[in-house]
């Protein structure tokens, strides 16, 4: 048996920061309004996906103490490809030099997980290790002059490595799911802006989340006590509230970065990663609680024993 574990980790935003006020100059918004509703008080934006991505894999081989020629395949979640053809994948396997094979994942906001648990896949029948980045540039399919979604979305790309190892290894369970029933709820068409119906999303979010949460850690054996750390899609800090408050498990104990960066779709969860292993949050062994949640819709969890 063939499992995984993550090693090193790396992340790129855009220099350029737009604070709340920066957009109420120009939008019928406020800060009290953003921060109240959302949690965002400041976003970045101005970031192309491939490059970020290239950053920030650079990052996390930097960081695992590895070369671009110790990696097989570069996984890409992004839900905003610089362009359709080819997967931008191909560009940050150029960039960064990587030797191996290189491809793109779709699932929105859940793109990282949906990505880790195929990396796990890949591990299992053989590959070597792969550098798995998720990178988004909202910023470029948004409105700017529609307030419903201006004030909620960011830019950024994060990377881990994810190895294989022989035996179990750290990812102890995982849950995905897709409701495709339900694309109309948030949505891009090709050369068109984003469109959510916030409200509805909202309420589906919580309930997906909270649910592939608790299959995930019952999978694993595990009650919401035995979770060092959540780390949840970045969409709303009300969503993360009331999914800890459905879990059980303490505010404390969830890493949180929509504050500084909105929402980053597939990079949210590997930006909050990031944060709490800068912050010490992550020692090793600590049992993690990944989740995210997004445009298909799509939902997907997995418990992730760190270093194991
Ligand atoms: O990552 C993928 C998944 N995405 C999500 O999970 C996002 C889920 N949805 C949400 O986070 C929330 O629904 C939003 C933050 C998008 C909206 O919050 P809400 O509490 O659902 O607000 P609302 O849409 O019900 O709007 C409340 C009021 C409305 O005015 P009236 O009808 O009460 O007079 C809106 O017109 O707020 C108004 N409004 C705004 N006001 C100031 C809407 N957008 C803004 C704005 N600034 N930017």
């Amino acid at each position: 048996m063939r499992g995984i574990t993550v090693r090193g980790c790396g992340i790129s935003v855009p220099d350029k920061v737009v604070t709340n006020d920066d957009l109420s100059a120009t939008l019928d918004t406020n800060d009290a309004w953003i921060s109240e509703r959302t949690g965002i008080k400041e976003r970045r934006v101005g970031g192309i996906t491939s490059q970020m991505a290239i950053e920030a894999g650079k990052r996390a081989l930097e960081d695992a103490g590895l070369e671009p020629s110790d990696i097989d395949i570069v996984l890409l979640a992004t839900t905003t490809p610089d362009a359709l053809v080819p997967g931008t994948s191909a560009t940050v396997q150029a960039g960064i030099g990587v030797p191996g094979g290189a491809f793109d994942v779709n699932a929105a906001c859940s793109g990282f997980v949906y990505g880790l648990v195929t990396a796990a896949g890949l591990a299992a029948v053989g590959s070597g290790r792969i550098l798995l980045i998720g990178a988004d540039a909202l910023s470029r399919i948004t409105d700017w002059d529609d307030r419903t979604m201006a004030v909620l979305v960011g830019d950024g790309a994060g990377a881990v490595v994810v190895e294989p190892v022989e035996g179990p290894g750290g990812l102890l369970s995982w849950n995905m799911g897709a409701d495709g029933s339900l694309r109309h709820l948030l949505k891009c068409d090709h050369g068109g802006y984003l469109f959510m119906d916030g409200k509805e999303v909202f309420r589906k979010a919580v309930r997906v989340v909270v649910e592939s949460a608790e299959r995930a850690m019952a999978d694993a054996g595990l009650r919401a006590t035995d979770i060092d750390l959540l780390v949840p899609h970045q969409a709303n800090l009300r969503i993360i509230q009331a999914a800890c408050q459905r879990l059980g498990i303490p505010e404390e104990r969830t890493s949180v970065v929509i504050d500084r960066y909105g929402n980053t779709s597939s990079a949210s969860i590997p930006l909050a990663l990031e944060d709490a292993l800068r912050n010490g949050k992550v020692p090793d062994g600590a049992t993690l609680l990944l989740t995210g949640f997004g445009g298909g819709m799509t939902w997907a969890s997995a418990v992730l024993r760190w270093r194991a």
